[in-house]
């Protein structure tokens, strides 16, 4: 069995950050989505993996290398434009050849990992196998509607659901749906649907068989799925202390502190994780807050944010529900007039009191 990562896209839900990088490499937990994701297919036994990458290519390739450090061998595979899931299906046919694929948009954030999905697969052998998961808001996603547990009929962001079964972006497939994606036509949004290739094997008679996920699963598309993404894999961190805390600091709860980072006069109050070499100086951390690497956070005070590197934030309280890109910079300063001075990227957003 093969593996077949997604981490193309442009991330339009995720702007400005995903002006200048990939919105699979926006780290939780201190930990790229990404990386979730090839974990998750490698534990589920599967090591040979191809990596779909578009305008954001060269920054994946950065980030994963040639897997050896994840213990799996990366093939990429560029996808032209972002033409949609059953076009990546489509251009990934030589490297798939005519092996099973799990194929894992990379993300989407799967806590309890695949194992036992990839073994059902392997074991009922159906044609392809789809994951589901209740949701609040299944107009968002890809909607199946079910008849006596088999799957009839999957409509990508239907406005009228039929049901609240979203679709994980986790799939199954064996050679057949080559056919698939070859007989579909593009949506209104311009793109091969894997949906509509699903649906087209529904239609064939191919055995597609659903399977309901209890556990906690995230499409990190939206800040607000970050923030929440963030929360749940904090709440499983391990604590650690590498770097360095003085006496006049406080550390409470569940905290990682990473090598050369250094606590100066600060409260941390976990979960949270603080990175490499970043400073955190006469300030405060709150739950659910991690911390990437070289950031500088001076007489401030942070709570349920994700904070990326080289960051400074000095003389602020407080920030709260923020994802903060990298290289930003946020101070006050004492010039006059008072204002607020910004200077943004496009399509920023800022909330002031
Ligand atoms: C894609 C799929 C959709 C699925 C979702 C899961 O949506 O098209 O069916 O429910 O991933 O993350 P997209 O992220 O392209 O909007």
């Amino acid at each position: 069995m093969k593996g077949l990562i997604l981490s193309g896209g442009t991330g339009t839900r995720l702007r400005p950050i995903t002006h200048t990088s990939a919105k699979q490499l926006i780290p939780i937990a201190n930990k790229p989505v990404l990386f979730y994701a090839i974990e998750a297919v490698r534990n589920a036994g599967v090591k040979d993996i191809g990596i779909i990458i578009g305008e954001t290519g060269k920054e994946v390739r950065e980030a994963l290398g040639d897997g050896k450090e994840f213990g799996v061998k990366i093939t990429y595979i560029e996808q032209e434009a972002p033409l949609g899931l059953a076009h990546a299906v489509k251009i990934a046919k030589d490297f798939l050849g005519d092996d099973e694929f799990v194929m894992f948009l990379g993300d989407n954030i799967v806590k309890d990992g695949i194992n036992n999905l990839v073994k059902d697969f392997k074991k009922n052998k159906p044609n392809c196998q789809i994951l589901l998961a209740n949701v609040e808001n299944p107009a968002r996603f890809g909607v199946a509607q079910l008849k006596d547990g088999k799957v009839v009929r999957l409509i990508e962001k239907p406005k009228v659901p039929p049901s609240n079964l979203a679709l994980v972006g986790v799939y199954m497939f064996d050679k057949n749906i080559f056919e698939a994606v070859e007989k579909i036509k593009p949506s209104w949004r311009g793109e091969l649907e894997i949906t509509d290739a699903i649906q087209y094997l529904i239609d064939k008679g191919y055995r597609v068989e659903p399977h309901i996920i209890e556990g906690w699963w995230k499409d990190t598309g939206k800040l607000e799925d970050i923030l929440e993404a963030n929360r749940i894999m904090l709440e499983g961190l391990e604590p650690f202390l590498k770097g360095r805390v003085d006496k006049k600091s406080q550390i409470i709860g569940r905290v990682a502190i990473d090598e050369e980072a250094e606590i100066v006069g600060s409260v941390i109050r976990g979960p949270a994780i603080i990175g490499r070499k970043s400073k955190i100086l006469n300030s405060y951390i709150g739950p659910f807050t991690s911390i990437y690497y070289d950031v500088l956070v001076e007489n401030s005070e942070i709570e349920h944010s994700v904070i990326l590197e080289r960051v400074k934030i000095r003389n602020i309280s407080r920030v709260e529900d923020s994802l903060i890109g990298r290289d930003v910079e946020v101070t006050k300063s004492k010039r006059k007039p008072k204002a607020y001075r910004f200077m943004l990227g496009d399509q920023s957003h800022v909330e002031v009191y």
